[in-house]
């Protein structure tokens, strides 16, 4: 057996596989978020180590599995957030989400001092508010005293992970999201930290997804209910793990992933296509393997909140009762989802979203239908700019929220232009950290032979002529709000 960790904003969920890929039993924890001021968000790091410990004593007493029989574990992690940790290695502060927006300033700052160009060249990516060296700066610039007593960082599943074995390390591929790593070359990026001040010993050791980075503390082992041999693997980026767990392994293949937040991620053999920034570019979990990658901030976001605003008590079953009787276009009525900005393509945190064609005759179920149209667009925005950089986007593999509902992967199909796969054993992140375990206990020669048995495709959905058709005019129309509705944030 092994196990997969993926540590999530809302909550961590852990996953017990058989040697076949068969899940054996799950079990998660929430945790908080704080929302102090408007645009922040932070967690206690501690929470993740406590919910994480809790959770694996659940899994191990619920499935009635020897921990002998459990050879290794590995994670998937949120990605971005900022762990400072103090020369004792214990943070000096709340970890600072990726989907905290306070750090507008700070990115300009890292523009001016690395050069905008340069940034891009070196680390594949622009200083966005979500990432994590615009962060680091934030704590320095408004908390000295904190930042004073800081000697290093570390990302969220690095911190769990570090709190479970006592070693620091950080993968490539969440590494990636930190705008330090010279992403081409797998090293940080001395470039970067000499521009910004800060010392190479601030970034820690990093090692490949399928590393093994040592065996569990005692005492953890003993609260986890596991044996303190078990075999600890550094994991990936949830984005990468999601990809791993999706068999997105080979060049030709993207993931749809609708989440609290929504991505469309596409398979890169090489670091050779060269985006300018436009989509993410990040190292994959698997070595010497990269991917592109689109992010839509408020995906499954913007049903929650329709669904809490409008529809509260009911679940989404009853919300979204009758959207598949409603035709393409959702009777004029266009939603777009930038209810907390946006980041693919505009990279803008200030941008509000809309709903525009209102008529008389408009039920709630338009509305619903709308929205999901409307998230769905907006992912066709990545889906678009990879096509025009010459990617083929024929085959996409569809996970998440987005991926339980058989009218949505209909619509995905219909608005991508592209055959759109779900899967049958639809975990996600939590299976790509699962498969880094059981590729780095030995289990497979490769990350690919491993999917081949534990990734199963469960069903196709084509592309409907007529719907592409009246989605392409719609496309357009809802790619011009975005200017149109500019200044009235
Ligand atoms: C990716 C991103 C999100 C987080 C969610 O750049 O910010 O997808 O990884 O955990």
């Amino acid at each position: 057996y092994v196990i997969g960790v993926d540590l999530g904003t809302s909550a961590v969920k852990v996953l017990l596989l058989d040697g076949s890929g068969k899940v054996a039993a799950e079990a998660s924890r929430d945790y908080p978020l704080f929302h102090e001021h408007s645009g922040w968000s932070e967690q206690r790091p501690d929470d993740w180590v406590n919910g994480t410990v809790e959770a694996l004593r659940e899994l191990a007493e619920r499935s009635g599995v020897s921990p002998d029989e459990i050879e290794g574990l590995s994670f998937s992690g949120q990605m971005h957030g900022l762990v400072l940790l103090d020369a004792a290695g214990n943070p000096v502060r709340n970890a600072i989400l990726w989907n905290d927006t306070r750090t507008t300033a700070e990115c300009r700052e890292i523009e001016s001092l690395v050069g905008k160009d340069r940034l891009l060249t070196i680390t594949r990516n622009p200083a966005l508010e979500g990432f994590t060296l615009p962060k680091i700066l934030w704590v320095r610039k408004h908390e000295p005293e904190v930042f004073a007593r800081a000697v290093s960082f570390l990302l969220p599943k690095d911190y769990l992970r570090y709190r479970l074995t006592g070693a620091l390390h950080m993968d490539y591929s969440d590494a990636a999201g930190t705008l330090l790593l010279d992403v081409a070359n797998k090293r940080w990026s001395s470039d970067v930290l000499e521009a910004v001040s800060l010392p190479a010993s601030f970034a820690p050791p990093l090692v490949e997804s399928q590393a093994l980075t040592g065996t569990l503390l005692p005492e953890r082992a003993a609260a986890a209910g596991l044996n303190a041999d078990t075999k600890v693997f550094a994991g990936g980026a949830d984005n990468a793990c999601g990809a791993i767990g999706s068999g997105i392994l080979q060049e030709g293949l993207t993931m749809c992933s609708i989440g609290t937040s929504g991505v469309i991620l596409s398979y890169e053999a090489t670091s050779g296509n060269d985006f300018r920034g436009k989509v993410h570019f990040f190292n994959h979990g698997k070595e010497n393997a990269f991917y592109a990658m689109g992010v839509t901030l408020a995906a499954g976001y913007s049903l929650s909140w329709f669904k809490q605003t409008f529809a509260k008590g009911e679940s989404f079953d009853e919300l979204l009762q009758g959207v598949g009787d409603v035709k393409p276009g959702a009777k004029g009525l266009l939603f777009t989802p930038y209810l907390v900005g946006e980041r693919t393509p505009h990279a803008d945190s200030v941008i509000r979203g809309s709903f525009i064609g209102i008529d008389g005759s408009h039920e709630r179920v338009h509305f619903a239908r709308a929205v999901m149209e409307g998230i769905t667009f907006s992912l066709n925005e990545s889906v678009d700019m990879f096509r025009q950089a010459g990617k083929t986007v024929d085959t996409i593999i569809s996970i998440g929220g987005g991926a339980s509902n058989p009218v949505w992967l209909q619509m995905q199909a219909d608005i991508f232009n592209a055959e759109v796969v779900s899967l049958e054993n639809e975990q996600g992140p939590g299976l790509g950290a699962a498969m880094l375990a059981a590729y780095g206990c030995g289990w497979f020669d490769s990350l690919e032979a491993c999917a081949e048995l534990f990734v199963k495709r469960a069903s196709v959905y084509k592309p409907d002529p007529a719907a592409v058709d009246a989605y392409g005019g719609l496309f357009r129309i809802y790619q011009d709000v975005y200017a149109s509705t500019r200044a009235l944030n």
